[in-house]
């Protein structure tokens, strides 16, 4: 019997099967919303999530390459790639609201972080309803093993979690997303662009929220958020931060590009000013 936020996370974080997670997630949300359950609890989530037999899990450098035209295969190709990342992050953002109870963080931090998790769990099952309309289905293909190891490495730090979760990975996905959305158009696929689309916007307020609880920590450790962020980037995050960046997505999470630019892989542009 779930009475605390908590348990509810490490239900949902034991739970192997996908869809089960996803209908889990928006449940306890929902029981979140409305105060049926009302207390976070101190019950400490699994190191590692649990997850089902299929996909099978493979090395990055071992996955297939994913072909960028337009053919039938290449979209399920991609759409289960987008699959397993919404499936970590239902997982990520349960993490994220129960495994630092010791930081004791206003009650709008956990509301935002229980929101962030029922809108992956909407995103995980929008795109395997497509993928079955497009007669694949989530587990049919190799996935990639490691996504869940930036939450290995920062669980002990919740500024650096934050740092990496939704302002590198996360605000990621909003620099690539836009160019995907046009290919699904451009081969006529607007039911998946549509997906892809309404996952771009969420995924805005998801930055806003890591930048926002970024900046919270900063101000109470009296640390300067640009500075901060750039140290923990270093510390914690191996690989480059890319361009181009989808600087107008990220503004509107209130990410400039002062945190970005000076750090990001080659010099950019010249601006002009
Ligand atoms: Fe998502
Ligand atoms: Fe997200």
């Amino acid at each position: 019997m779930v009475t605390t936020l908590s348990e509810a996370a490490v239900a949902v974080l034991n739970t192997a099967a996908p869809m089960e997670k996803s209908r889990l997630t928006r449940a306890f949300a929902a029981d979140w919303r409305e105060g049926r359950i009302a207390e976070l609890g101190n019950t400490l989530p699994p190191e590692r999530p649990a997850r089902p037999e299929k996909p099978e899990l493979r090395l990055p450098r071992d996955m297939p390459k994913r072909g960028r035209g337009g053919s039938a295969q290449n979209r399920i190709n991609l759409l289960h790639a987008l699959a397993h990342i919404e499936l970590n992050a239902i997982d990520l953002s349960w993490d994220i609201a129960v495994r630092f109870p010791h930081m004791d963080m206003p009650r709008g931090f956990i509301d935002d972080w229980v929101r962030v998790a029922d809108d992956e769990a909407r995103h995980f099952a929008m795109l395997e309803t497509r993928l079955n309309e497009m007669g694949a289905a989530y587990g049919d293909l190799p996935a990639h093993d490691g996504l869940w190891q930036s939450a290995v490495t920062t669980a002990e730090d919740l500024a650096a979690r934050l740092a990496i979760v939704p302002l590198v990975l996360e605000a990621r996905g909003l620099d690539v997303t836009p160019e995907t959305v046009r290919r699904l158009r451009d081969v006529g696929d607007d039911a998946s662009a549509d997906i892809l689309q309404v996952i771009h916007d969420d995924e805005i307020t998801h930055v806003a929220a890591g930048r926002h609880w970024f900046g919270h920590l900063c101000r109470r450790e009296g640390l300067d958020p640009v500075d901060h962020w750039q140290a923990l980037v270093k510390r914690y995050f191996r690989g480059a931060l890319k361009r181009p960046f989808n600087i107008p997505s990220r503004l509107r999470a209130d990410f400039g590009p002062e945190f970005y630019e000076p750090i990001a892989e080659d010099p950019g542009p010249p601006r002009i000013e």
